[in-house]
């Protein structure tokens, strides 16, 4: 049975008062129980946050980290540092990182090191452009991003993996892929792990959807047979919209 998760990636929005006003509110909520909820704050947040949910089945991540434990990257947060608050979940490879940050998968192979090194579990991004789909090279250049990002790792690290699906094109648009496509590539992306481990790793790995999920598109989108859960940007900054997704599980 693959691990349920609806995880929350609040960017950069939040700061230390209005972390602390979701998650009085969101302590308040009751869970379905075979879903892993997890929000991931802003890194001036995350000590807060940890302490904050200590005793409710929240999960604090951390939106990134850098590749080395220590040393002269000024304005970087290390593995290292996370661990010595309690974080031991990171998402890596985020389209934004990619993006805005020149984060290649040279990079993104060597943050995969660093927090299976430090057990952690990374949150891995993959996701293609809108050009990449009219083109239709996504699924080579999926293919691309986990061979050249997460596929050095061994067969036991697997377990401390789970895959993000974000097609950008979806991220903050509103024009969310349909429960099909979202499918579509999940099952890819899963045969194409079958393919270079096997299909009991395979079968494990939970793989979330990211892009416009929203309280009335997360049921269908959740009920396909290969979406594992979902990674969350704007409507989880809302409880009420968060806790309708979460509840999409049912
Ligand atoms: O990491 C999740 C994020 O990229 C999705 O954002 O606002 O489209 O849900 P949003």
């Amino acid at each position: 049975m693959r691990r349920k998760i609806v995880a929350g990636n609040w960017k950069m929005n939040y700061d230390l008062a209005e972390t602390e006003l979701f998650l009085v509110e969101l302590k308040k909520q009751v869970f379905p129980e075979n879903v892993m909820v997890m929000i991931a704050p802003a890194f001036t947040n995350l000590n807060h946050a940890f302490n904050s949910v200590r005793e409710h089945p929240v999960t604090i991540v951390a939106q990134n980290m850098h590749q080395n434990n220590e040393g002269a990257f000024t304005g970087e947060i290390s593995a290292k540092m996370l661990k010595s608050i309690g974080v031991t979940t990171v998402i890596l490879g985020h389209s934004e990182r990619r993006a805005y940050f020149n984060e290649n998968s040279t990079v993104l192979s060597e943050k995969v090191n660093t927090a299976l090194e430090n057990e952690m579990t990374a949150i891995f991004c993959v996701g293609e452009e809108l050009k990449d789909r009219k083109e239709e090279t996504h699924f080579e250049l999926i293919k691309t991003q986990l061979s050249e990002g997460i596929f050095h790792i061994s067969d036991d690290a697997w377990k401390n993996i789970v895959i993000a699906y974000e097609p950008v094109w979806a991220i903050g648009t509103g024009e969310t892929a349909s429960p099909e496509q979202a499918q579509e590539m999940h099952k890819f992306i899963r045969k194409t792990i079958a393919e270079k481990y096997s299909k009991e790793i395979a079968d494990k790995v939970s793989i979330l959807y990211g892009g416009s999920v929203k309280a009335d598109n997360a049921t269908e989108i959740f009920g396909q047979e290969d979406v594992d859960g979902g990674l969350i940007g704007g409507a989880s900054l809302k409880v009420d919209s968060f806790m309708k997704i979460i509840n999409a599980f049912g």
